[in-house]
C-alpha cells in the first residue's frame, strides 16, 4: 500500500489557539483525523507528525525518503526561509512532494510570497483551511498511483 507523510513544522502544534482568525478553530489532532480519513479513502497508509525544529524536519523527511513514501509538507515559517528544508527535500527524487499551507501566503506579507518548499514540489496547495489537508493527502495519494502505474508500463 502506498504511503503518505504529512509534516507540520514550527507552531503548527498551536492550532485552535494561534490568531485563528487566520488559521481557523481546528487543532492539530482535528487535521490529523480528517488526513486519516482521507487516507482510507484513498487507500494509502498515513504517517503524521509536527516538529518546532528545522533539523526536525529535515530528519521528518529523511524518514519518509526511506521508506518511500510521498510527502505533504506543511513547513510553516521555514517555508520561507529554509535551505535545509529545501535540499533534503531534493534527495526524495520522485516521490511526490505536496507543499501545503493552511492561509494563503501570497494575500499576507511580502515575506510569505517566497518559497523555498514551493522549489522542490509537485503541487501547493494554500489557502483552504483545514480541508486542504484532506485535498493535499488525496492528492499526495493520486500522484503515488500513477507515479507506480508509469513504472509498471
Ligand atoms: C502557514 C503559512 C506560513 O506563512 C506561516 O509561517 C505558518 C503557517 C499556513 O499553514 O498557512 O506558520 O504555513
Amino acid at each position: 500500500m502506498p504511503s503518505v507523510h504529512v509534516l507540520n513544522g514550527p507552531n503548527l502544534n498551536l492550532l485552535g489557539e494561534r490568531e485563528p482568525q487566520i488559521y481557523g478553530a481546528d487543532t492539530l489532532a482535528d487535521l490529523e483525523a480528517r488526513c486519516k480519513e482521507a487516507a482510507q479513502e484513498a487507500g494509502v497508509t498515513l504517517a503524521f507528525h509536527q516538529t518546532n525544529s528545522e533539523g526536525g524536519l529535515v530528519e521528518l523527511i529523511h524518514a519518509a525518503r526511506a521508506e518511500g513514501a510521498a510527502i505533504v509538507i506543511n513547513a510553516a515559517a521555514y517555508t520561507h526561509t529554509s535551505v535545509a528544508v529545501l535540499d533534503a527535500l531534493r534527495t526524495c527524487d520522485g516521490l511526490p512532494i505536496i507543499e501545503l499551507h493552511l492561509s494563503n501566503p501570497h494575500r499576507r506579507e511580502a515575506f510569505r510570497h517566497q518559497s523555498y518548499v514551493a522549489l522542490a514540489a509537485d503541487g501547493v496547495i494554500a489557502g483552504f483551511g483545514p480541508e486542504g489537508y484532506s485535498m493535499a493527502v488525496a492528492a499526495a495519494a493520486r500522484l503515488s498511483q500513477s507515479r507506480a502505474d508509469r513504472s509498471q508500463s
